[in-house]
């Protein structure tokens, strides 16, 4: 039987402040396979022959940054920003409120639609129109098309509206106006200042080792990354936070349907990485309320898109894992290796005003939690607590969540190793000290 490990990456990395030190990179094993431990505590073993598995750790730039905060002896003397407390996202107004169990479903739904109904008319009736400048209309004359009907679907919509209003067919909406300190206004403008080139992602993809993929499976995943693009183009954070709500799709579907295969009695042997694809489900969720603390999901627009978005990928991911597991996980490492670079050039391009902002209170919740259980389950290439980034500014959690994706990468890379064994990284912890490693 095989189990959890990988090929020997052995690279000196020289950051910052950052004493030299080695970095093993481990995902899945087979017998043969001799076991190596560093002195941080990660676990590596050496693979004969080449393995792209490699050339992720060797060649991605990011990983040197996002990794040195682990182990990194933090100069405790370097500015920091001043911590306050801030969240602004629309659901989290409402989402992270007592009780735990839900109420009935009609209960949930009723109550999700009449938000939802008043924040639809809310984003026609007060949007902010600007007036448009046929110039810059980029796309040529089906750009200024699209421009128009769209101003003019707005215009309609509110003076229906207001006329439905009249005659009391609808009831009066206020706008929304939130009440903030003045430190958390200033924080939310420079929130606006933060930038992501696609062009500059487009150029990190390029220059890394590119994921092997068929054309069939490459085909939608530029087609989505086209659309993201498009619809959120100078809308970074709004971006991150779709992304982080269909992230954590794939790692539900596939739990969903190992649990089927065992209750039908097909397949067991994967309850183990059913527990890792836990583990990564409740990272992309955190990786996701910190995209909500930083109003990722404020426009309704973006919500109805996300949601309803995630709902279909999820069906879909559940029809490819039936078919055939290994382009399911093909198809989630070409989208969590998009992540990786999203992420690393939006920390890269806004480093210096990142890093004079305040990390959210749900990043540091999380990343300087006591129990990182969960944080270290869905990290296969490394044994537990030995990746702990720092939180002390916007500029940590970036790159933290960059780090992040990529130890998905990796996960998603053994997953497609058909012929070995995922271990949890505690178990390995423990067999390792039974020696059975
Ligand atoms: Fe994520
Ligand atoms: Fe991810």
């Amino acid at each position: 039987m095989a189990i959890c490990a990988s090929t020997k990456l052995h690279l000196s990395l020289k950051g910052k402040g950052h004493a030299a030190r080695h970095v093993y990179v481990c995902v899945a094993r087979s017998p043969e396979q001799a076991v190596e431990r560093d002195q941080d505590g990660s676990v590596s073993t050496v693979k004969e022959g080449t393995d792209k598995r490699g050339q992720y750790a060797l060649n991605n730039g990011f990983l040197t940054s996002s990794s040195d905060s682990y182990t990194s002896e933090e100069d405790d003397s370097q500015f920091f920003p001043k911590r306050i407390a801030f969240n602004y996202g629309f659901q989290a107004k409402f989402l992270r409120k007592d009780p735990t169990v839900p109420g009935n479903v009609f209960k949930l739904a009723f109550e999700n639609f009449g938000r939802e109904w008043t924040a639809l008319r809310r984003s026609y009736l007060f949007a902010k129109l600007e007036k448009i400048n046929i110039n810059k209309i980029e796309g040529g004359p089906l750009g200024i098309v699209s421009v128009y009907s769209s101003r003019g679907f707005v215009l309609f919509l509110r003076g229906f509206d207001k006329l439905l209003q009249l005659y009391d067919g609808l009831p009066k909406v206020k706008p929304d106006i939130q009440v903030v300190e003045e430190e958390v206004d200033e924080l939310q403008k420079t929130l606006k200042k933060l930038t992501l080139s696609n062009d500059a992602v487009w150029e990190r993809e390029k220059n890394r080792p590119p994921v092997e993929a068929p054309w069939w499976i490459l085909g939608p995943y530029y087609v989505l990354c086209w659309m993201l693009d498009v619809i959120f183009e100078n809308r970074p954070i709004q971006r991150f936070w779709f992304l982080e709500t269909v992230a954590r799709m794939p790692y539900f579907s596939y739990i969903s349907m190992l649990h089927l295969y065992e209750t039908l009695g097909w397949w067991r042997v994967g309850a183990e990485v059913r527990k890792v694809h836990f583990a990564e489900e409740w990272n992309e969720m955190h990786h996701l309320k910190i995209m909500e603390s930083l109003g990722g999901d404020l426009e309704w627009r973006d919500r109805f898109f996300g949601q309803h978005a995630a709902f279909f990928y999820y069906w879909i991911l559940n029809l490819m894992f039936l078919i055939s597991p290994k382009v399911a996980y093909n198809f989630s490492e070409l989208i969590e290796m998009h992540a990786v670079d999203t992420y690393g050039q939006f920390a890269d391009e806004n480093e210096k005003l990142l890093k004079t902002l305040p990390p959210p209170p749900v990043a540091v919740d999380y990343y300087e939690s006591e129990d990182l259980y969960m944080y270290d389950e869905f990290q296969t290439s490394r044994l537990p607590e030995t990746r702990r980034p720092k939180i002390n500014s916007l500029y940590d959690v970036f790159s933290a969540i960059a780090g992040d994706e990529f130890e998905h990468v990796k996960t998603m890379v053994a997953c497609q190793q058909l012929d070995t064994v995922i271990v949890s990284p505690h178990k390995t912890k423990i067999t390792g000290v039974l020696g059975v490693l």
